[in-house]
C-alpha cells in the first residue's frame, strides 16, 4: 500500500538529455503567450457564452442550470481572478519542474503515484474530451461558413449521439431521413473528424512548424474578436444591462462553471517544458501573460455580447454571430464565423499537442505501455501518442454529442486545478529547500485559496457532470491497477530517467 504514495524524486524529474535524444527546444516566451492564447480563446468563448448567459433547459422543461445575463462579466472577472491563483501555481511548478507531463509529472513530485495516475487520467477529460467538444464547435461554424456557397447534408455534420440528445425537431429528423448502413442511421460529424485529421498530421511532422501556423491563427483570432467588440459597441443598447443578474449569483456561480471552457488551455502549455528554450524563466511569463490577455478580451467580449441582445437571445450554439444577426448586422456574421473557425483549430493544435505529451510522460515512467514513449527518429515528435491522440479524438467526434463533454471537460479540469494548488503546498513543506526559479506570493493564501476556489466552481456544475466524473475515476483506478501498479518503474525500482527505450 505504501509504495501507491511514492513519490518521484524531482532530480528525476527534469530530465537533460546531453546526448541528444530528447525533444528539440525550439519555443520562446512569444511562441508561448502565442500558444496559450491559441489555446484559451476559442469554442468556450465563441460557443459555451451563451448557454452562460442564457442558461440550460433539458428537453422536458427541467432547469439544468441557471444563466448569468449581463452579470456573465462578474462570472469571467470571478474566473479570472480563479484561474490566476491556479496559473501562479501551475507557475511554480511548472519552474520547478520542466517536464512534458504537466499537472501529472507534478503530482507524482509532490503527492505520490497514485494521485500522479489519477491526475493523468483526468487530463485525458481535460485535452482529449475537451477537444471532441471543440472539434464538434469547429464542424458547426465550418458549416455556416460554407453554407452561402454549398449545403452539407445534415446526415454529414451532426454525429449520431448529437441527434439523439437534441431536443430540436428539425435535427431529430435527421434519425428518420438519414441514409442507412446495417439498418442503423449513419449520422456523422465529418467536418470535426477531417479537422482533427489534419491538424494530427502537422503535429506529426514538428513543433516548430505547428508553432508558426498557431502564431498565425492567433492574430486571426485577436483581429476578429476586436471587430466584434468595435462594431458590436457602436450598437449596444443600454436597457438590455437591465436585470442585471437575472438569476443572482446563482446565476453568475452556475455561468461561470460553464464558461470556465473559455479559460482552459493556459495551463496546456505547461506541457510544452522540454521544447521550451530557459524554461524557468520562460513558462512563468508566458503562462501568466497569456491568462491576464484571456481575462481582458473575455470581459470586454462579454460586455458587448450582453449589451448587443437581450441575453435570453445569446441561447445559440454561435452566441456572437447570433448576437450580430439579432441586431441586424448579418455582413459580419460570416466573418465572426471565420474567426470561431480559426480560433478552434488553434484550440485543437494546442490541446492535440498536450495530450500525447501526457501520456508520452506516463509511458516514460511504467504507466503506460513503453511504445507510447518513442520518438519520431526524423521529426523527434511523440508520433505513437500523437496518432493514438488524434484517432481517438477524430472518431469521438465524428458521433459525439458536444453538451455532456463540456461539463465533463470542466469537472476535469477544475479538478486538476485543485491537486495543482494542493501539490505547490506539499512541496513547499516537504521540499523547502529545493530551488524554485518562480515562487508564488503570498503562497498560504494563493495554495489553498486556489483549491477552495477552484473546487467552488466545481461546485456550480450539474449533477451528470459528477456522474460521468465519477465513473471516469472509476474505470481509471481499474486501469492502474491491472496495468500501470504492475508497469511502474518507480515502484519496480528502475532508473526513472527519460530514456528512449
Ligand atoms: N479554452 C478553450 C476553448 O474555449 C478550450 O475552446
Amino acid at each position: 500500500m505504501k509504495s501507491l504514495w511514492a513519490r518521484k524524486p524531482i532530480a528525476a524529474l527534469v530530465p537533460d538529455s546531453p546526448d541528444g535524444t530528447g525533444m528539440k527546444r525550439t519555443l520562446g516566451t512569444r511562441d508561448l503567450i502565442a500558444l496559450s492564447i491559441g489555446a484559451v480563446i476559442g469554442a468556450g468563448i465563441f460557443s459555451t457564452l451563451g448557454t452562460a448567459a442564457a442558461g440550460e433547459v433539458s428537453s422536458t422543461g427541467e432547469v439544468i442550470r441557471y444563466g448569468a445575463g449581463p452579470a456573465l462579466i462578474l462570472s469571467f472577472v470571478l474566473l479570472g481572478a480563479v484561474c490566476s491563483l491556479a496559473a501562479l501555481c501551475y507557475a511554480e511548478l511548472a519552474s520547478m519542474i520542466p517536464q512534458a507531463g504537466s499537472a501529472y509529472a507534478y503530482s507524482y513530485a509532490s503527492l505520490g503515484e497514485l494521485i500522479a495516475w489519477i491526475i493523468g487520467w483526468d487530463l485525458i477529460l481535460e485535452y482529449a474530451v475537451g477537444n471532441v467538444a471543440v472539434a464538434i464547435a469547429w464542424g458547426g461554424y465550418f458549416e455556416s461558413l460554407v453554407s452561402p456557397w454549398f449545403d452539407i447534408p445534415g446526415w454529414l455534420t451532426h454525429g449520431y449521439f448529437q441527434v439523439k440528445a437534441s431536443s430540436s425537431p428539425e435535427i431529430l429528423g435527421l434519425l428518420e431521413s438519414a441514409p442507412r448502413l446495417m439498418g442503423l442511421p449513419v449520422l456523422i460529424n465529418l467536418p470535426a473528424f477531417l479537422i482533427v485529421a489534419a491538424i494530427t498530421w502537422l503535429l506529426v511532422i514538428g513543433v516548430r512548424e505547428s508553432a508558426r501556423a498557431n502564431n498565425i491563427m492567433v492574430l486571426i483570432k485577436l483581429a476578429v474578436l476586436t471587430l466584434f467588440v468595435v462594431v458590436g459597441t457602436i450598437h449596444i443598447d443600454p436597457a438590455n444591462y437591465t436585470p442585471f443578474a437575472p438569476n443572482g449569483f446563482t446565476g453568475v456561480h452556475q455561468g461561470a462553471a460553464i464558461v470556465f471552457f473559455a479559460y482552459i488551455g493556459f495551463d496546456a502549455i505547461s506541457t510544452a517544458a522540454e521544447e521550451t528554450k530557459d524554461p524557468q524563466r520562460t513558462l512563468p511569463r508566458g503562462i501568466l501573460w497569456g491568462l491576464g490577455i484571456c481575462t481582458l478580451i473575455y470581459v470586454i467580449v462579454g460586455a458587448v455580447a450582453t449589451g448587443l441582445v437581450p441575453y435570453e437571445q445569446l441561447k445559440s450554439s454561435d452566441p456572437l454571430a447570433h448576437a450580430f444577426e439579432v441586431a441586424g448586422l448579418t455582413q459580419f456574421s460570416w466573418i465572426i464565423a471565420l474567426g470561431a473557425v480559426v480560433s478552434m483549430s488553434a484550440v485543437l493544435l494546442v490541446f492535440q499537442y498536450g495530450q500525447p505529451r501526457i501520456f508520452y510522460a506516463m509511458a516514460r515512467d511504467g504507466l503506460l505501455p513503453k511504445a507510447a514513449a518513442k520518438l519520431h527518429p526524423k521529426y523527434r515528435t511523440p508520433h505513437v501518442t500523437t496518432i493514438i491522440t488524434g484517432v481517438v479524438v477524430a472518431s469521438a467526434a465524428l458521433v459525439a454529442d458536444d453538451a455532456a463533454t463540456y461539463d465533463l471537460t470542466n469537472i476535469g479540469t477544475l479538478f486538476a486545478f485543485v491537486v495543482v494548488c494542493l501539490g505547490v503546498l506539499v512541496l513547499r513543506i516537504t521540499e523547502p529547500d529545493r530551488p524554485r526559479p518562480f515562487r508564488v506570493p503570498a503562497f498560504w493564501f494563493v495554495t489553498l485559496g486556489g483549491a477552495s476556489a477552484c473546487f467552488f466552481v466545481m461546485k456550480g456544475l450539474p449533477l451528470r457532470a459528477w456522474k460521468g466524473f465519477g465513473i471516469w475515476l472509476v474505470i481509471g483506478l481499474v486501469i492502474y491497477a491491472l496495468y500501470g501498479y504492475r508497469n511502474s518503474k518507480l515502484r519496480r525500482g528502475l532508473d526513472p530517467l527519460p530514456h528512449e527505450d
